[in-house]
């Protein structure tokens, strides 16, 4: 097993979207990456070799985060190839494939939901904190972080969706568990709450969004990017924030803002 000098991150969904976003502002803090996505290697290579381009070593894992096995294979993998893990940023996550009243909605959809946005997150989260706090007691300069990638949705009920705020409020819950549960081993986990960001998931509502943004639905009235996203993230990935467990940064241009 090598042991790297380098950081490393481990990025959800890496090379695609905000988590490309994320990945690239990562490789530019000087880590190394891990990404994984559902898609075989070959439909990543121009996003692996942009970020390889700016001088990060970077392992793809094909893994579905919903299924236990291969969240297990991924770990193992990147113990393998690097021997340490400093950085989780659970970034992946899915929409209802097709937005429908709560009246209506689907127990099938829900169970995806939830079993890809929440369930995933939380029981990798546990399979790295317990990496985590070894690599502690080995390493006492260690220094772990989790970061969760929630939604707005998380707090503004769209009762289109009612399967997708579920399964972010339930994520805004995991990261104020294991901001408790790894306190004491001084690993903070951190929730970055994005509103609507220029993605391949919004790419099908973006007339409604253009729409919304151009009559006024945002103080900062323009679209999210991913880089917005993966900024806040370097942030708390370089060590900036060290004394915040727990807490939340919104990114979404003042939507949630209270506006009289
Ligand atoms: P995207 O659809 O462009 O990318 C999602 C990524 O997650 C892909 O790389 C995909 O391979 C991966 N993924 C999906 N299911 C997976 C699974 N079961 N196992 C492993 N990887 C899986 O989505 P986008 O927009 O980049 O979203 C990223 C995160 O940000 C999601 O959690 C989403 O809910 C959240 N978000 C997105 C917003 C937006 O406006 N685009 C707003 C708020 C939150």
């Amino acid at each position: 097993m090598r042991c790297y000098m380098k950081r490393v991150a481990l990025i959800t969904g890496g090379a695609r979207g905000i988590g490309f976003g994320i990945a690239k502002c990562l490789a530019k803090e000087n880590y190394n990456l891990a990404v994984c996505g559902r898609s075989g290697e070959e439909s990543t290579t121009e996003a692996l070799s942009e970020l390889r381009k700016s001088g990060a070593e970077v392992l793809y894992c094909k893994c579905d985060i919903s299924d236990s096995e291969s969240r297990r294979n991924m770990i193992d993998k990147i113990k393998e190839n690097y021997g340490r893990l400093d950085t989780l940023v659970n970034n992946a996550g899915i929409a209802p494939s097709e937005r429908k009243d709560i009246l209506d909605a689907s127990e099938e959809s829900f169970d995806k939901l939830i079993s890809v946005n929440l369930k995933g997150p939380y029981f990798l989260t546990q399979l790295v904190a317990n990496w985590m706090i070894e690599q502690k007691k080995t390493d006492d300069s260690f220094q772990g972080k989790i970061v969760n990638v929630t939604s707005i949705s998380s707090t503004v009920a769209s009762v289109n969706r009612g399967d997708y705020c579920i399964s972010k409020a339930g994520l805004s819950m995991t990261t104020k568990l294991w901001a408790a549960r790894l306190g004491e081993f001084d690993i903070p986990a951190y929730e970055i709450r994005p509103g609507i960001i220029q993605t391949d998931m919004t790419s099908k509502v973006k007339g409604k969004y253009d729409k919304l943004i151009d009559e006024g639905l945002l103080p900062q009235a323009r679209w999210g990017y991913p880089e917005d996203i993966g900024k806040a993230v370097a942030m708390l990935a370089r060590g900036d924030m060290p004394y915040s467990t727990g807490c939340v940064l919104t990114v979404d241009g003042g939507l949630t803002l209270e506006r009289l």
